[in-house]
């Protein structure tokens, strides 16, 4: 371990870019039982923990997702950031944990839950992980309160999800948060979650390689064409996951439409581009080409380092 508490193996490629290398896109699913989960309802998420390294995320009796135990175990998480090169993970709950369909008197004691859990699994190692806090998003004065207590409590910012029911970002209870946010000096990692068109997106996980895209790029130009950029302060820092999903690709749409048509510019006094400035996304973007494009529009500063690990449509090795 060297002086600043991190170990090496870090690899040349990442480490030139990222000194050290912190990854901000890294989920967790805390050990949470089956009568924990059932707070949010029969369908409540849980942890299945097979005792051999592996296990299942739940939804009541039903299993979502096979995972393994890096996604809870902080010793297992650790050897694989060693391997992959990568100095300090900044973790966020699975987004299925975000309970913001419940009655938000159940929902604030669920993100007090989770958020526990986060600060005793990074506590094993302080240096190598740093939890992001989770908000009953759907009542704005208790997702306040909640992030204060996490940020009091060790927690480094907050994982929001990209839209709460039909509403988006712009929307005023959540501006009124983000703006919280920017007040108390707490940065925001907002992840697409609930994708759209479930219907049309129900095989071959399109929900997750075109919903999820698609949940990125509306939650970013919605904050910029009702100009919600315009009434939050200039210092809130957010991120969006996934390199902003679709929006970077089709920035030069949003462009040509403001100029010619005055209904989308309506709200927005200037042009989409100009607005890459109030954001920073991730680098989870998964080809040396869309990183190009990422880096030209975006610029260099306002992209951090993202995986999506541990799950298995993140990057093994992050920004290569
Ligand atoms: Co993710």
């Amino acid at each position: 371990m060297n002086q600043s508490g991190v170990t090496g193996g870090r690899t040349a490629e990442v480490s030139s870019v990222w000194n050290p290398v912190v990854d901000v896109h890294a989920h967790f699913f805390p050990r949470i039982s089956r009568g924990e989960g059932a707070s949010l309802g029969s369908n409540g998420p849980w942890l299945r923990d097979d005792g051999d390294g592996t296990g299942q995320m739940m939804v009541g009796g039903r299993e979502y997702r096979p995972v393994d135990a890096s996604l809870w175990d902080p010793d297992a998480r650790v050897a694989g950031m060693d391997k992959h090169g990568v100095d300090v993970q900044v973790v966020s709950a699975a987004p299925l944990l975000f309970g913001y369909d419940a009655d938000p008197a159940v929902a604030a004691p669920w993100a007090r839950l989770v958020n526990h859990r986060a600060i005793e699994m990074c506590a094993s190692y302080p240096d190598r992980l740093r939890p992001l806090c989770q908000v009953p998003l759907q009542d704005v004065d208790r997702a306040c309160a909640e992030v204060d207590w996490a940020m009091s409590e060790g927690h480094v910012g907050v994982h929001i999800g990209n839209h709460v029911g039909s509403r988006n970002l712009d929307d005023p209870e959540m501006v009124r948060f983000l703006s919280h946010c920017a007040d108390g000096g707490i940065p925001v990692f907002v992840h697409p979650w609930e994708t759209m068109a479930g219907d049309r997106m129900s095989t071959h996980m399109l929900s997750w390689l075109v919903g999820m895209p698609a949940e990125s790029h509306l939650a970013i130009l919605s904050l910029v064409l009702t100009g919600a950029f315009e009434r939050l302060p200039a210092d809130l820092r957010i991120c969006f996951a996934h390199g902003g999903g679709s929006f970077v690709a089709q920035l030069g749409r949003a462009d040509n439409a403001w100029h010619r048509r005055d209904l989308v510019r309506a709200d927005c006094p200037k042009p989409p581009s100009t607005y890459v400035e109030r954001f920073y996304v991730d680098s989870a973007v998964f080809s040396d080409e869309a990183l190009r494009l990422l880096v030209a529009v975006m610029g260099d500063d306002r992209i951090l380092l993202g995986s999506d690990a541990p799950f298995l449509l993140g990057e093994e090795r992050p920004g290569v």
